[in-house]
């Protein structure tokens, strides 16, 4: 069926209004007409072909929460009515020791993410959540708990579990000093949930006009990073640092900060590769890994811990027509911290 979208038609074009198709919904289907949609700083680097293999064009969005319009016949999670949550992605194989581990996200034959994988059922691309409505298979949809504000729960889907995923598996918590760098939309995500597992929790920020805004949301400490003596003071001394840098920046800065046997992972994705000087790594021993979002179970934990504990996102809110300048802003590093988009204005 046809749907309307937002896409970038080439690397250099706008985003602008652009029809694709949606598949009618199959047995394990649900059609969901989305409500809001996050903009993830990976919208952007896919838009703009930054990333290698982007096909245009490209609908991005991944951090989707709208209403079931449509179940298929075997659905058991949803009815009609029901609000479902899409994430990163739509699938995987389901069978590889990856996907039986509840690590998706993995996949041995790569999953299919929401947006510029390979379609499986109508082939071409994968079309994202800056469109009217979605089909989803129910095995790949999640549940957003009863209390949560639906805007401001939308980027959990990708900046929750991003930051989520790597807190949990580096052992986050009481005892623990943890890092989050940079203040944006994974970066906010980050500082609240470290907060949130009782870490002694420090943010690292370029702007100095963030430093308010670090404590409020959960830091103990603010370092400004291009503070040599601010960082230095700071030597040898964490348990875990992640890093949500979007951009070029030196990693030495931080892995100089990390303990003996710490970790410091890495969930920017700067097009570039970024250098690493072999001292940092043994001067202390030290690990240096990366995190990618999560799995689908363990997603619906993370929304669960934000049911429980009354976490949601700081956003603001756009229309979908102010998507390319709201794009201008989050390369400005001013983003208050996640933008979502309200998609009835595609609508209206
Ligand atoms: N691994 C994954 O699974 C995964 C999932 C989602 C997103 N990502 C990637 O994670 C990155 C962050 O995404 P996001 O949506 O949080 O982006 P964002 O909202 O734009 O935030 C990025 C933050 O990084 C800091 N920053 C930007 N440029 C910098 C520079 N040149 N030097 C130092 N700091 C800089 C800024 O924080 P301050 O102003 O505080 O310095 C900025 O607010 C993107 O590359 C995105 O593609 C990865
Ligand atoms: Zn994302
Ligand atoms: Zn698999």
């Amino acid at each position: 069926m046809s749907t309307k979208s937002y896409a970038a038609l080439t690397p250099t074009s706008p985003l602008a209004p652009h029809a694709i198709e949606r598949r009618e919904p199959l047995a394990t289907d649900v059609e969901i007409d989305i409500l809001f949609c996050g903009v993830c700083h990976s919208d952007l680097h896919t838009a703009r072909g930054e990333w290698a293999g982007v096909v245009h064009p490209v609908v991005p969005g991944h951090e989707i929460v709208g209403r079931v319009t449509r179940v298929g016949s075997a659905v058991r999670k949803f009815k009609v009515g029901d609000i479902a949550a899409v994430g990163c992605m739509v699938d995987s194989c389901r069978t590889c020791d990856r996907c039986k581990r509840n690590l998706e996200q993995f996949c041995a034959s790569l999953p299919t993410f929401t947006y510029n994988s390979p379609d499986k059922h109508l082939g071409g691309m994968t079309y994202g959540g800056y469109s009217e409505r979605v089909v989803v298979d129910e095995a790949f949809t999640l549940k957003v708990p009863a209390n949560l504000d639906l805007a401001r729960a939308a980027p959990l889907l990708c900046a929750g579990i991003t930051t989520w995923s790597p807190l949990r598996k580096w052992g986050a918590g009481k005892g623990k000093k943890v890092g989050i760098v940079g203040l944006g939309g994974l970066g906010h995500m980050g500082v609240k949930f470290a907060h949130a597992l009782g870490a002694h929790t420090v943010l690292f920020t370029t702007s100095l006009g963030k430093v308010a805004d670090g404590k409020r949301l959960g830091a103990d400490e603010v370092v400004i990073s291009t503070d040599a003596d601010a960082m230095a003071a700071h030597a040898g001394s964490f348990d875990l640092i992640v890093d949500t840098v979007s951009a070029d920046h030196g990693l030495d800065a931080y892995l100089a900060l990390l303990k003996l046997d710490a970790t410091m992972v890495l969930v920017g994705a700067p097009p570039k590769p970024q250098q690493v000087s072999s001292f940092s790594l043994f001067f202390p021993r030290r690990i240096l890994t990366g995190s990618l979002i999560g799995g689908v179970a363990e997603t619906q934990e993370m929304l669960d811990f934000c049911g429980t504990h009354d976490i949601t996102c700081d956003i603001e809110t756009i229309r979908i027509q102010d998507i390319n300048a709201a794009y201008e802003r989050m390369l400005k590093n001013d983003v208050k911290y996640r933008f979502v988009i309200d998609m009835a204005s595609l609508k209206g």
